[in-house]
C-alpha cells in the first residue's frame, strides 16, 4: 500500500536509519569476500587516484597484491601508504602509458617485488572537450596515445606473466565507445578501439587461459574525469542525465572489477559490462548541448 500514514512513516523511518540498498551503495566493498583475490598480484595503471584507486581498494580489500603506475610518484606513494593501510602488499614505479619501455620497467619492478602478475587493469586515460574540427593532429592523437596505445602497452607488458599466471586483463573503456557524443570524437575512438581490442585479446589469449574484458564506468564522483567533464556544465546536468539520478562512487566500480577479475568470473571472457547508473542508455544530446552552451557558444 501506499499514501497511508503507516507506509509514510515507514518510509521515513527508513530514510533515517537507510535502507539496505542505499547501506550498500555507502560501503560496497565492505560486501567482498575479503578472501577472494587472497594470492593475486594486479597490476594498475593509473593506480594513484580517482576509479583506478577505487578498483585498488576494492582488490586490496580481497586480500590481492597491488602494484600502481602512473605518470606522478608522489601521487602513487600517498595511494600506496593508503592501500598498506588496508593490509595490502604494494609496490610502485611511476611511468607513463605512452612510453613502453618505462612502463615494462614498472610492471618488471611490480613481478620482482611481488610476483607474477595475475590481474592486469587498463585503466589510465586523459580526456577534454575538443571541437572535432578545431583541435590538433597532435591533441587527437594524445589521448589515442594514452587510451588506446596505453591499453595495448599494458596488456603487452604483462603478458608473459598472465600467461603464467593464465589471469586477467579488465580494460576501463567509457561510454563514447558506443554512444556519439560532440566533442568527444578523439575520446570515442580510443575508447572504441579499446573495446575490440578487448575483444581481439579474448580470442588470440584464450588458449593461454587469460581472460580480456571492459568495465565502462559512468560519472563516478570525486574523479578527476568528472571534474573535467563537469566543469564546464556543472554537476546537476549531469546527475540529472543519470537514471539512477547520481554518481558512482568509486568503489562501487572497483566492486564490479573485483568481481569481473577474480574467480567468479572464471568462464567471462570477451564481455563489456556497463556500470554507469543507465547513462549509456540515454542520448548524449542534452550533455552535448549543455557543454556547447558553456563552452562554444557565441553569446
Ligand atoms: N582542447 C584542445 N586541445 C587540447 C586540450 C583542450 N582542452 N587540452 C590539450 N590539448 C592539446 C594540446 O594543445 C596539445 O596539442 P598541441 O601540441 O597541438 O598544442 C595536445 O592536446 C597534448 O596536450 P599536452 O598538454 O601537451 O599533453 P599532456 O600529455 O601533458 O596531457 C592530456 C594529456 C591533454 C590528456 C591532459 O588532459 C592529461 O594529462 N590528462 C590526464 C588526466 C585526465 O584527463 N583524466 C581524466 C580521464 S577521463
Amino acid at each position: 500500500m501506499t499514501g497511508t500514514p503507516a507506509a509514510a512513516s515507514a518510509v521515513s523511518a527508513a530514510s533515517a536509519t537507510e535502507t539496505p540498498a542505499a547501506a550498500s551503495a555507502h560501503d560496497p566493498i565492505g560486501h567482498l569476500s575479503p578472501t577472494m583475490l587472497e594470492g593475486h598480484v594486479a597490476f594498475i595503471t593509473g593506480g594513484g587516484s580517482g576509479i583506478n584507486l577505487g578498483i585498488a581498494r576494492a582488490f586490496a580489500r580481497c586480500g590481492a597484491s597491488i602494484a600502481i603506475c602512473g605518470r606522478t610518484e608522489e601521487r602513487l606513494a600517498t595511494a600506496a601508504e593508503e592501500l598498506r593501510g588496508m593490509g595490502a602488499k604494494v609496490a610502485y614505479k611511476a611511468a607513463d602509458v605512452r612510453d613502453p619501455e618505462a612502463l615494462q620497467a614498472s610492471v618488471d619492478h611490480a613481478v620482482s617485488e611481488l610476483g607474477d602478475i595475475s590481474i592486469t587493469v587498463a585503466g589510465a586515460a586523459g580526456n577534454f572537450f575538443a571541437k572535432a574540427e578545431e583541435m590538433s593532429s597532435n591533441a587527437f592523437r594524445t589521448v589515442i596515445d594514452i587510451d588506446l596505445m596505453g591499453a595495448y602497452h599494458a596488456a603487452r607488458a604483462t603478458f608473459p606473466s598472465l600467461q603464467r599466471t593464465r589471469g586477467s586483463i579488465l580494460f576501463i573503456s567509457a561510454s563514447q565507445a558506443f554512444k556519439a557524443t560532440k566533442y568527444q570524437a578523439h575520446v570515442g575512438a580510443a575508447k572504441a578501439g579499446i573495446e575490440m581490442l578487448m575483444k581481439d585479446l579474448a580470442v588470440e589469449w584464450g588458449e593461454h587461459g587469460i581472460r580480456s574484458n571492459s568495465l565502462v564506468p559512468g560519472p563516478v564522483a570525486g574523479t578527476e574525469g568528472m571534474a573535467r567533464l563537469a566543469g564546464p556544465t556543472g554537476d546537476d546536468m549531469w546527475k540529472r542525465a543519470v537514471p539512477l539520478g547520481r554518481y558512482a562512487e568509486t568503489e562501487e566500480i572497483g566492486a564490479m572489477a573485483a568481481v569481473l577479475s577474480g574467480p567468479l568470473s572464471a568462464y567471462v571472457t570477451g564481455s563489456q559490462y556497463i556500470v554507469d547508473g543507465g547513462l549509456g542508455l540515454v542520448g548524449s544530446g542534452h550533455i552535448s548541448d549543455a557543454v556547447e552552451q558553456s563552452l562554444f557558444s557565441e553569446g
